[in-house]
């Protein structure tokens, strides 16, 4: 495994495979992997002959009442888990090297609608960080495919919305999420977590289960929705939303959509967590 700081290695190499007509997939990370960007590692070695990870915590995604310093990182680690899953680069830039200018001047990219929902209303600016640097990044490697879990599935959709609108030639695949055998979903966030919250935490996944089950019952939604909001605070959640969306849109439901998502945030000890289920509605 190639591992660079440079943007001229990246297109090297990258120009390269490409005139040998080989292919590119990338995954962008923040870092601290877990087994849930292992699994997008695997992936993308399906998709194509090489593959490329980014590991940078892009500040311009956490807003100033956000920890960005206690961010976990974890180089080392990562690296060795890289290197066996097989990744060919891991570009590892400095915020100097990707913000030049400086965050004030940098040119930004926008999603509209469902950038300022759900997470974009808790975390404004949140999801123009996210499509900045994932477009930069796009930029940079130049991939053929790119792949992001379906546990930020927001940040899914918003990135398969700007591919598309601004004709970026890349295929997005979302992964599936990867949980731990009590239902938790992987993610970096649940380092905050104690080992009591932790054992909590898998009432978050039972809550969206719920709301499933009671919805295929013929249950009203917002009194699904209710029943699982009362689960959550009992087991010492503050949920910050829990929904149910068109899982194709993420827009608001109408009476004869049938592929839906139940998404949720909620925030446990110091850990805002998320999590998402999609599902088809039996409609009678
Ligand atoms: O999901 C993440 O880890 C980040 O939001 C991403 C896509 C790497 C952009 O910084």
């Amino acid at each position: 495994m190639i591992t660079t700081t440079a943007i001229s290695t990246i297109r090297e190499h990258v120009n390269a495979w490409r005139r040998n007509g080989e292919t590119v997939a990338f995954v962008p990370t923040m870092g601290n992997l877990h087994q849930g960007h292992i699994a997008l590692v695997n992936e993308a070695q399906k998709h194509a002959d090489h593959v490329v990870v980014s590991i940078f915590v892009n500040p311009l995604q956490f807003s100033a009442n956000e920890d960005l310093d206690g961010y976990p990182r974890s180089l080392a680690q990562d690296s060795d888990k890289l290197m066996a899953a097989g990744t060919a680069i891991l570009f590892t830039p400095t915020p100097e090297m990707i913000y030049p200018k400086g965050l004030a001047q940098q040119t930004f990219v926008e999603v509209p609608d469902i950038g300022n929902e759900l997470c974009g209303a808790s975390r404004p600016g949140h999801f123009r960080g996210v499509a900045t640097i994932v477009t930069k990044l796009f930029n940079i490697v130049q991939p053929d495919i790119a792949l992001f879990g379906r546990k930020d599935f927001q940040q899914l959709m918003i990135i398969k919305t700007m591919v598309e609108d601004l004709s970026m030639p890349i295929k997005v695949i979302g992964v599936e999420t990867i949980r731990e055998q009590s239902g938790l979903a992987m993610s970096s966030r649940n380092g905050y977590l104690t080992a009591d919250e932790k054992h909590s935490a898998a009432t978050l996944k039972q809550a969206l289960d719920i709301i499933i089950s009671a919805i295929q019952h013929g249950e009203a939604i917002q009194d699904a929705i209710l029943k699982a909001e009362k689960q959550l605070v009992n087991a010492g959640f503050t949920p910050d939303y829990l929904e149910v969306r068109n899982a194709n849109t993420l827009r608001q439901i109408t009476a004869t959509d049938s592929e839906l998502v139940v998404i949720a945030a909620a925030y446990l000890g110091k850990a805002r967590l998320i999590d998402n289920v999609s599902f088809k509605r039996h409609l009678s």
